[in-house]
């Protein structure tokens, strides 16, 4: 049964889709960060492989492009020991007019256990987590410029192996605030987990009217808005999504906002970069400051495995029921 508060809920409280991290209580958002933690090892192991998912279908539903998502979801269901299905929406019924909820209706008659969606449109899986079976689990891997949790939760993560403690950090969340989903995800994991100050940094036309109420500094200028910080997420200029003329040119953002090792000085001296990708280089940020040693983007990267491994363990349940049954320690 959904909790009516919180769609993501069952009524004992317990994670059964991850749909945004909104409204997530902060010891499920550790939990699965805890969870990460202990699956990270299992990509050093000769047989990278755990069983939680055995027996159990993933359907990865991609109705936007993606790399590092879709990907690293694949992996990460691989290595719980899943049997994956890739649908290639490109070459499906969709193309044929078919609607989101009877290919899930179909795909459901083949037994799957859960889906992960990526899709354009914001709610897209929420809507499939009303009409799914209590058995069956959606995962939001990225919906319109809503929320990207996943990506939220490996972004915690990161912070957290390299800072250790939210209550002392300034973040700072640089770019095209308006049209990306990862910046709404990183605000309400990092209020959620206690992050001393954030900071939304962007042009005005970039940075929606509502940021303040969500608790955040908002700063007009990079150098106000990276100084002192501990870390800098940096965001991709989505010209897909813009409508209108809401810049200049890309050459005037960067001169303005681009994240170069000048500006990045303005930093504390051991501030991390992040950036979920893709990457625009000298866009956005400049080469150099990508591939410095303050750098942390490609470990994101890997760090998403686990934090994937360890949500799909949560919300199916398996990881519980391990633990119940014996420990759980044993099979991560
Ligand atoms: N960070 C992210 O969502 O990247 P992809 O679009 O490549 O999945």
């Amino acid at each position: 049964m959904l909790s009516r508060r919180n769609p993501q809920l069952n009524k004992n409280g317990e994670l059964i889709h991850l749909l945004s991290i909104e409204g997530l209580p902060r010891d499920i958002v550790t939990h699965i960060l805890d969870t990460a933690a202990r699956f990270v090892g299992v990509s050093d192991r000769e047989v990278k492989k755990v069983p939680l998912l055995r027996g159990k279908s993933v359907f990865n539903l991609f109705f936007e492009n993606s790399t590092r998502t879709r990907t690293t979801f694949e992996i990460a269901a691989t290595r719980l020991s899943a049997d994956v299905i890739n649908l290639d929406i490109a070459r499906s019924s969709a193309s044929k007019g078919e609607s989101l909820l009877d290919t899930i209706a179909n795909l459901s008659a083949m037994a799957a256990d859960l889906f992960v969606v990526r899709h354009s449109e914001s709610g897209a899986p929420y809507l499939i987590a009303q009409h799914v079976a209590p058995h069956v689990h959606v995962i939001n891997a990225g919906d319109g410029r809503h929320a990207h949790p996943t990506q939220g939760l490996l972004d915690m993560y990161t912070i957290r192996h390299y800072k250790k403690d939210f209550s002392n950090l300034t973040v700072a969340i640089v770019g095209d605030v308006l049209h990306s989903r990862v910046a709404r995800s990183d605000i309400h994991g990092l209020t959620t987990l206690g992050c001393a100050e954030v900071r939304v940094v962007g042009p005005k036309t970039l940075v929606p009217a509502d940021m303040a109420q969500m608790g955040v500094r908002v700063c007009h200028t990079l150098e106000e808005g990276i100084r002192g910080c501990d870390v800098i997420i940096m965001l991709r200029l989505q010209n897909e999504r813009m409508s209108g003329a809401l810049l200049p040119s890309s050459q005037e953002f960067f001169k303005s906002f681009g994240l170069t090792p000048e500006k990045l000085q303005l930093a504390k001296p051991d501030a991390i970069v992040m950036h979920p990708g893709p990457i625009n280089r000298g866009v956005e940020i400049d080469s150099a400051v990508v591939d410095g040693r303050q750098s942390v983007i490609l470990p994101q990267v890997t760090f998403g495995i686990a934090v994937r491994m360890a949500v799909m363990s949560i919300v199916t349940g398996t990881l519980r029921q391990a633990q119940g049954d014996r420990g759980g320690e044993e099979q991560a």
